[in-house]
């Protein structure tokens, strides 16, 4: 006897009964009660590579592409994220200086670095694992960035061979590195990036962190990624602990030999420009103009290393008066608008890389996207040229804005 029949036998009452049989019909296929009740057809839809307006569109378009823990790896940053919300905050404590009057109708944002020449004060930063993103992997980022004439920096470990990514297009690219104490290795490695045709070489100097507390507390829905690197000998294996207060440690164990004599010894190897990514006092930049380094990143690794450390636009003014015009001064972390690029070329920088901008661009379309997010931000950048009248990047100088810091 079925539940119907059961209820009309012994239920107190019919409307016991009238309610299983309500029940029974709404859940019956035949009245389409599996089909969304409110399927919004004409609302509900992810928005296409067309309507991308800014860059910060392209973010949950990218966020919906990818399971949590992918998504996790691109966004978290050290302990609580400060450093990561003030590397935006920053640039609302910087406003432009508007010339009516004095419009640069064509600006020229033209510049050239360390030999190689580039429509736009521009770059994409080294990041990893775009394998995690896109299909294309690096050689879609590459073909993106190509397309829009942006350099690009390879991460020391892409989701696929540095050859691969070679012969995916034609655009300048540099290779950033993490040195492994056994120069040996580090000494190869540095032979094959030249020979995949690494037009210069960024060593990345600073600690960055292992371990991510985002992570950590989305673990019942992923946690922490397995590595997908390749190339992924650049750690030494140095074990964590298992016992004891160092197991709690946020920092890579693999990392913490590093001396500025170990990266004078790479100079042997590498036959184009070296810079140093990772700097953020004036101290650190006179060490590397000592040393003879070609240039230098200012880089908090996108808040991915030390929580509190300071933004770098913050600590930009110093770096570029401690450098004073003798190498070339990048910039990187927390950079979405074109307005945040012209801000730190104002402030000195010669140029801006991008790290999760891109990232997102990929994730969210792959190769146009990345081309797309960059064309938006030339355009950005290009605007507020236009509107504070500087009709080259050597205009834009401090007087171009006025900062709370500087
Ligand atoms: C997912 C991810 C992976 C990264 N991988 C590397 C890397 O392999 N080497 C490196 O020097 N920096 C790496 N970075 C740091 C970037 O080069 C850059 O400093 C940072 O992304 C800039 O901050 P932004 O993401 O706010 O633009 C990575 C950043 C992200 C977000």
């Amino acid at each position: 006897m079925g539940t119907i029949e059961q209820a009309w036998l012994h239920s107190p009452s019919r409307r016991q009964a009238l309610l299983a049989l309500g029940a029974m019909l709404a859940g019956s296929p035949s009245l389409g009660a599996q089909l969304d009740p409110r399927p919004l057809r004409g609302h509900k839809r992810i928005p296409g590579l067309d309507e991308m307006m800014t860059v910060f569109d392209f973010e949950p378009v990218c966020f919906a592409n990818m399971p949590l823990k992918l998504y996790d790896y691109m966004a978290h940053s050290a302990d609580s994220e400060w450093t990561k919300d003030r590397n935006r905050q920053v640039f609302d404590w910087v406003g432009i200086v508007e010339r009516p009057g004095a419009s640069a109708a064509a600006p020229d944002p033209s510049t050239e670095i360390l030999g190689v020449p580039m429509d736009y004060p521009i770059m994409i930063a080294p990041n990893s694992r775009h394998g995690d993103l896109h299909p294309d992997a690096e050689a879609g980022t590459y073909r993106g960035a190509t397309a829009a004439g942006a350099p690009m920096i390879v991460a020391n470990g892409p989701s696929m061979p540095h050859e691969e990514i070679a012969s995916a297009a034609d655009g300048p690219r540099w290779i950033q590195l993490y040195p492994n104490r056994n120069l040996a290795v580090t000494r190869r490695r540095l032979e094959r990036f030249q020979a995949a045709g690494a037009q210069a070489i960024v060593v990345t100097v600073d600690q960055q962190a292992q371990r991510y507390e985002r992570d950590l507390h989305d673990r019942h829905l992923g946690g922490n990624p397995e590595t997908g690197l390749l190339d992924a000998d650049d750690d030494e294996e140095a074990e964590r602990p298992t016992q004891g207060p160092e197991q709690y440690g946020l920092l890579a164990p693999g990392r913490l030999w590093y001396t500025w004599d170990f990266m004078d010894q790479l100079r042997e190897f590498v036959k184009v420009p070296m810079l140093i990514k990772g700097i953020l006092t004036a101290e650190d930049a006179r060490i590397c103009v000592d040393r003879g380094f070609d240039g230098v990143v200012v880089s908090n690794h996108g808040a991915r290393s030390l929580d509190y450390a300071p933004s770098t636009l913050e600590v930009l003014p110093e770096i570029v008066a401690e450098v004073d015009g003798r190498i070339p001064v990048l910039i990187d972390s927390g950079f979405r608008r074109g307005s945040d690029i012209f801000k730190a070329i104002a402030l000195g920088a010669d140029a801006v890389c991008l790290g999760r901008a891109t990232r997102w661009g990929l994730g969210a379309f792959g190769p146009l996207g990345v081309q797309r997010v960059l064309e938006i931000l030339q355009a950005e950048f290009k605007d507020a040229m236009a509107s504070s009248g500087r009709a080259t990047l050597s205009e834009i100088d401090t007087t171009a804005v006025r900062a709370d810091f500087a």
